[in-house]
């Protein structure tokens, strides 16, 4: 790895979408530290173009072009991610990508020994064992972007192990009794059953606390985001799932909890947004002085409050669970379902009630295939979502 002094390089893949634009506006107040040598987006070429006029990285890679002529040097199609992932001026891949498609990329950084600031949560889900032996190998770290699991770090300081050393991630964590990951509830958290079943894609989008991109927005609507966040802090930490609980707090200010074997709770807190956890990652094991976020006022926010799950109102959560117990390619069955059943409900050709139905079918008929390595895990992937396609 070829780090040279002045700003840590980062390699942004992802760089066209919600997490993408944050970390360009976090870098932006920190340019003495942090430079992005590589970019990427999928089909984007605006934005990416824009991205890269500011920036200026050594790489940019756009993964499906289609027609479009490319502006000369960049690179195309899905080994863009993987080059960037590998850029010899990272120090830190920030995988921003949404999907199962950001797993090539995460196994490639930590196999080139790099720090992944990961937002794609996908990677851990599908091929949680995959990313753990890559970090092993390779000597890279994984540290989570996600706000409950930066939470969770925080929470955890000193006593996290690194796979491979001892610094973040992907070990497991003594002294823990209990996980508590919090939850907004989503758009749905008050609505009766039937209401749910029967909500309009505007519903689903409309999140009350969190902007996000369309799949992680209606993920929280359903919870499906939730299930993937706790199979997520399972891999992360090693801490089995009866000790991982969720409770939903609207207010999203609690990003998650750590109960400790004394019964001692830490609780991370801060304003709802991805600025924190992604300076946080890109910024560990240090604290980098920002002001750019609104500072928390307890007595404006006055009241914060805890409620339990509606498992009847959202089935999803239970079924993304119960597929991580069961190991195996079942999560990455779940994870391909849902994010099939999610483009079809973006597409207009799916009710969300049939999201957690087609979920429900595929793990049925999936969910016991082979997931011992990246191609059986793949060609698990591949069942559910063509099933989830033709799905009735
Ligand atoms: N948004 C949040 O606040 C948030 C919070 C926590 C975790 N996360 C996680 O962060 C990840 C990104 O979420 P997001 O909300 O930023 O998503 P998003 O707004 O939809 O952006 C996704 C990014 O990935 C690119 N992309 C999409 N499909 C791709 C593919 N097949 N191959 C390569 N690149 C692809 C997109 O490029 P184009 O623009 O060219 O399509 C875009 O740059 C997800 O795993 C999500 O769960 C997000």
């Amino acid at each position: 790895m070829t780090v040279g002094r002045g700003p840590q390089g980062i390699a942004l893949l992802g760089a066209t979408g919600s997490i993408g634009e944050t970390a360009q506006r976090v870098v932006a107040r920190h340019r003495e530290r942090f430079r992005f040598v590589a970019m990427t987006a999928h089909g984007n070429l605006a934005g990416l173009k824009t991205a890269a006029a500011t920036w200026n990285p050594g790489f940019v890679g756009l993964v499906e072009p289609g027609a479009e002529s490319l502006p000369a040097g960049w690179g195309r199609g899905a080994d863009c991610l993987i080059e960037a992932a590998r850029h010899p001026d990272a120090s830190v891949v920030l995988n921003a990508v949404v999907g199962a498609a950001g797993l090539g990329a995460t196994l490639a950084a930590l196999g080139a020994g790099k720090r992944v600031a990961l937002a794609n949560k996908e990677s851990l889900v599908v091929g949680g064992a995959l990313v753990q032996r890559a970090a092993i190998a390779g000597g890279g770290e994984v540290i989570p972007v996600d706000s409950e699991h930066s939470a969770l770090l925080q929470c955890l300081a000193g006593r996290v192990g690194r796979a491979g050393r001892d610094g973040a991630g992907l070990l497991p964590v003594a002294g823990v009794r209990r996980f508590i990951i919090t939850a907004s509830g989503g758009p749905f958290r008050t609505w009766d059953v039937e209401r749910i079943r029967a909500a309009r894609l505007a519903d689903a989008l409309n999140h009350p606390t969190w902007a996000m991109g369309k799949k992680i927005t209606v993920d929280s609507a359903s919870l499906a985001n939730k299930a993937l966040e706790v199979i997520e802090a399972h891999v992360l930490y090693g801490v089995p799932y009866e000790r991982i609980e969720v409770v939903v707090h609207p207010q999203s200010i609690v990003h998650s909890m750590v109960e400790f074997e004394d019964g001692s709770i830490l609780a991370q807190l801060g304003v709802p947004t991805m600025e924190l956890p992604v300076l946080y990652a890109l910024g560990y094991p240090d604290r980098v002085e920002d002001h750019g976020v609104p500072r928390f006022d307890p007595v404006a926010a006055a009241a914060l409050t805890f409620e339990a799950v509606r498992h009847d109102a959202f089935p999803t959560l239970e079924l993304g669970i119960a597929a991580g117990r069961r190991g195996g390619a079942a999560p990455a069955v779940f994870n391909a379902a849902n994010e099939a059943a999610v483009s079809r409900f973006l597409g207009g050709t799916l009710s969300f009630a049939g999201i957690p139905a087609a979920i429900a079918a595929s793990l049925e008929r999936h969910g016991d295939l082979p997931g011992e390595d990246l191609p059986a895990l793949l060609a698990a992937d591949a069942a559910a979502r063509t099933y989830v396609q033709e799905f009735r």
